[in-house]
């Protein structure tokens, strides 16, 4: 097991300190560019198709070199092979973190709790591709004769996003004739609103929840199978009508699904890191089997590169690298995520869960509380749209958002000029933030704008803008679903290298349990007529307002 480390312990963390305090607080980044011709070079590095450009960040090679040596005194490498060889490192639930075995294309074993995991791994991938293809063949006919021609899925959290990131994310890879819902809230307008889009003798149901215990999952599965039935009429139709993706054989029996209508996973696969295991048969299906496996095939690329690659142009090391940089020493406590694509449109929300569910943690592995910042809030919408919203904090308000852009440069849309326009707004963000608007810049502006010496006087200070905002460029050829996979794996990386800096448990989720079960708790209560009196006022004031309301 990798060594338990405070990071402020380390000299690294001095050093950054001292560095961060004499050096870097008033370093400007366009001078860094003036005085380097090769910064571009020097930080940037290439995967494949995909170009991470770091270099407008606020960083010289000390500052890398000083992050490389906390990553290596927080024994990163160690925490590195802990996890790719299944050590135990979720440790409050007691299990291995292996959702890189799912993608593992090596034909090594992989081992968790002394069992090679990819013969069990194969297998389901082999019920997947069979699935898919009698799905697509029409060789699976729904209770009528009719063909599948509907998917639904139904999950919630990890058993939601990934699916929906990635099917909105490779649109245009959509098999024909297949159309694709995803039923994630427990609110019955979700449902009920997808279900008006479908037929019962067209659709097919993937239940997906890791536990299989999940209310919201619970609740709206039971929902279709009503809806369902009141079509059908039939019990015995269920099985030609609804899947379960779960960990959870017996509960998936009880629910009355077939168990050979069950594709399986296992304990050690993160409901947010999920979407590589049979909770991506909503991808599969919807985009094709081939393309899934060309999902997992770019995801696999990015864990041999992190595996193997040095620090110095590793690139998800890079990225937490960097990230904790602003989080730790500049106090940045937010970093946006902006897609110049409209397909990515889900990418936010998706990092968000994977993010925040694994490093919104102020208890170390040590059970300490933290004395330092941990996960950042993450956020973001896709460019330009985001550029017309909130991009205007970003660029002259008070809190520092440091920043990803991500942009294809090749369209699935080649229309007219609408991706050089696109991709013009991507180059320019980064370069605007970073320069920002001087003084003698906005008033020459003014000036050829024939304004008098009074109104450049009064506008002036609204019009300067301080730059030196940080970002991160990443520039991919297209939009593929490998190269989609490899984006994925960059970030999951990502996360778990800050994870470790940060002496965390990345792998569990324990603030989320309250929620479910004080929900539990209240569910009764409203359920009767009875003045609730067990909370405090204010819960049993709404409480009640509530019952007299409904
Ligand atoms: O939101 C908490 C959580 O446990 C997530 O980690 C998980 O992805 C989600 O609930 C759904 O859980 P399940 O797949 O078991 O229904």
């Amino acid at each position: 097991m990798f060594p338990k480390i405070n990071p402020t312990t380390t000299q690294a963390w001095l050093l950054l300190k001292k560095h961060y305090q004499e050096d870097m607080q008033r370093t400007k980044v366009k001078d860094l560019f003036k005085n380097d011709a090769d910064r571009f070079k020097n930080f940037s590095i290439t995967l494949n198709s995909i170009v991470f450009d770091y270099s407008k960040n606020i960083i010289t090679p000390k500052t890398i070199q000083l992050l490389q040596q906390l990553a290596e005194e927080c024994k990163v490498k160690d925490g590195i092979n802990a996890m790719f060889s299944g050590e135990i490192i979720n440790e409050t639930e007691q299990r291995s973190v292996l959702h890189t075995a799912l993608r593992n294309f090596s034909g090594q074993p992989v081992m968790s709790e002394g069992k090679d995991v990819m013969p069990d791994v194969k297998k389901v991938l082999e019920q997947m591709k069979n699935f898919c293809a009698s799905i697509h063949s029409g060789e699976w006919k729904g209770y009528t004769g009719k063909k599948i021609k509907y998917i639904v899925n139904i999950g919630i959290g990890g058993s939601d996003l990934g699916p929906v990131m990635v099917t909105e994310a490779l649109k245009p890879y959509w098999v024909d004739g297949i159309e694709t819902y995803f039923v994630s809230n427990v609110d019955g307008t979700h449902i009920a609103e997808t279900l008006k889009k479908v037929t019962a003798e067209e659709t097919l149901f993937l239940i997906a929840s890791k536990t299989f215990t999940t209310q919201e999952t619970m609740t709206n599965a039971h929902t279709a199978r009503n809806w369902f039935l009141e079509a059908a009429k039939d019990e015995s139709q269920v099985a030609k009508h609804f899947a379960a993706l779960s960990t959870n054989e017996k509960e998936v029996t009880k629910f009355g699904i077939d168990p050979a209508n069950m594709f399986a996973f296992w304990d050690w696969v993160g409901g947010r890191y999920s979407l590589w295991s049979a909770i991506g048969l909503s991808i599969a299906l919807t985009v094709g089997y081939d393309n899934f496996e060309s999902l997992l095939k770019g995801a696999y690329a990015v864990d041999e590169h992190f595996k193997t690659t040095a620090f110095d142009k590793n690139i998800p090391v890079i990225m937490a690298l960097v990230g904790l940089w602003y989080t730790n020493f500049f106090g940045a406590q937010t970093e946006a995520i902006l897609p110049y694509d409209q397909y990515m449109h889900r990418f936010p929300a998706y990092f968000q869960q994977g993010n925040m569910e694994s490093n919104g943690k102020y208890v170390d592995r040590n059970g300490n509380e933290v004395n330092y910042s941990t996960g950042p809030v993450i956020w973001g919408e896709p460019g330009t749209n985001g550029q017309h919203a909130f991009y205007q904090l970003i660029h002259q308000g008070t809190v520092l958002i440091p920043c990803d852009f991500i942009a294809p440069a090749i369209s699935h849309n080649p229309i007219g000029d609408h991706h050089v326009k696109l991709l013009s707004n991507f180059f320019a963000q980064t370069e605007a933030l970073m320069n920002g608007k001087t003084e003698a810049e906005v008033k020459e502006e003014l000036v050829k704008a024939g304004k008098s010496e009074e109104e450049i006087k009064k506008l002036l200070p609204f019009k300067v803008f301080k730059g030196n905002k940080p970002t991160n460029s990443i520039l991919v050829k297209e939009i593929t679903p490998e190269s989609l996979g490899s984006l994925i794996a960059l970030y999951e990386h990502k996360i778990f290298v800050q994870g470790v800096i940060w002496n965390i448990f990345t792998f569990d989720q324990w603030g989320v349990e309250l929620g479910k079960q004080l929900a539990g708790k209240i569910l009764p209560e409203l359920e009767n007529e009875d003045v609730i009196a067990s909370h405090d006022s204010s819960t049993n004031g709404l409480i009640n307002l509530y019952k007299q309301m409904r």
